[in-house]
C-alpha cells in the first residue's frame, strides 16, 4: 500500500528516473515554486506529482506512475492529493500540459483551453516553452 507525502530533496534523483523514463520533462526540476509530491511504496517510489506555482495559478505537472502499478487508481490518488496541496496554497485556477493524458484529465474535472488563454507567467514556464503547441493539449479547471 502506497503512501502519499511531500517529496524531500533526497527524492529527487528518483523523481528524474521515472520522468526521465516516461519522457516527462525535467530538465527544470527543483525550481523554488515546484513542490512534489511522492507515492512511496516502502522505500521504492511509485509515483509523483507537482504543482508549479504563480501567485494565485499553478501548473500541474509531472504526474506519473511506475509503469508497472498503473491502472490500479495510483494516478487518480495522487492528483487528489495535489488538488489537496492546491487548496492549501490558496490556489484558484491549475493548469496543465499533457501528450498523452488527455482523457485521464478530462475525467479529473479539466477541460480544453486554447494555451493563450493561461496568465503570461505561466506562458513563461519551461513547460510552456519546451513542449510544442502541436503535440501538447492545454486543460484548465477551477478549484473551489
Ligand atoms: C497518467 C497516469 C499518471 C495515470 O496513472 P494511473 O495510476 O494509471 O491512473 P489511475 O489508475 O488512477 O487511472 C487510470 C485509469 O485506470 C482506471 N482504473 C483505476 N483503478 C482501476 C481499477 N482498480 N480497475 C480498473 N481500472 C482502473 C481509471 O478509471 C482510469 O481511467 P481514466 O484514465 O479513463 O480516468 C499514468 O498513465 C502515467 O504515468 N502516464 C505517463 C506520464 C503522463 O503522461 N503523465 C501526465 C502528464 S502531466
Amino acid at each position: 500500500m502506497e503512501v502519499i507525502e511531500k517529496a524531500t530533496p533526497g527524492d529527487l534523483p528518483a523523481i528524474r528516473e521515472l520522468l526521465s523514463r516516461l519522457e516527462l520533462p525535467v530538465q527544470d526540476l527543483g525550481a523554488e515554486n515546484q513542490t512534489f509530491l511522492v507515492a512511496r511504496d516502502g522505500g521504492v517510489l511509485a509515483g509523483c506529482v507537482a504543482l508549479e506555482t504563480y501567485g494565485e495559478v499553478a501548473l500541474l505537472r509531472s504526474l506519473a506512475v511506475q509503469p508497472g502499478r498503473q491502472k490500479v487508481g495510483l494516478g487518480h490518488a495522487l492528483h487528489d492529493q495535489a488538488l489537496s496541496l492546491a487548496r492549501e496554497l490558496g490556489i484558484r485556477d491549475l493548469y496543465l500540459l499533457t501528450t498523452t493524458a488527455e482523457r485521464f484529465f478530462a475525467r479529473a474535472g479539466y477541460a480544453r483551453v486554447d494555451r493563450g488563454a493561461a496568465p503570461a507567467d505561466l506562458r513563461g514556464s519551461h513547460e510552456f516553452r519546451t513542449l510544442c503547441p502541436t503535440d501538447a493539449v492545454c486543460m484548465a479547471r477551477k478549484l473551489t
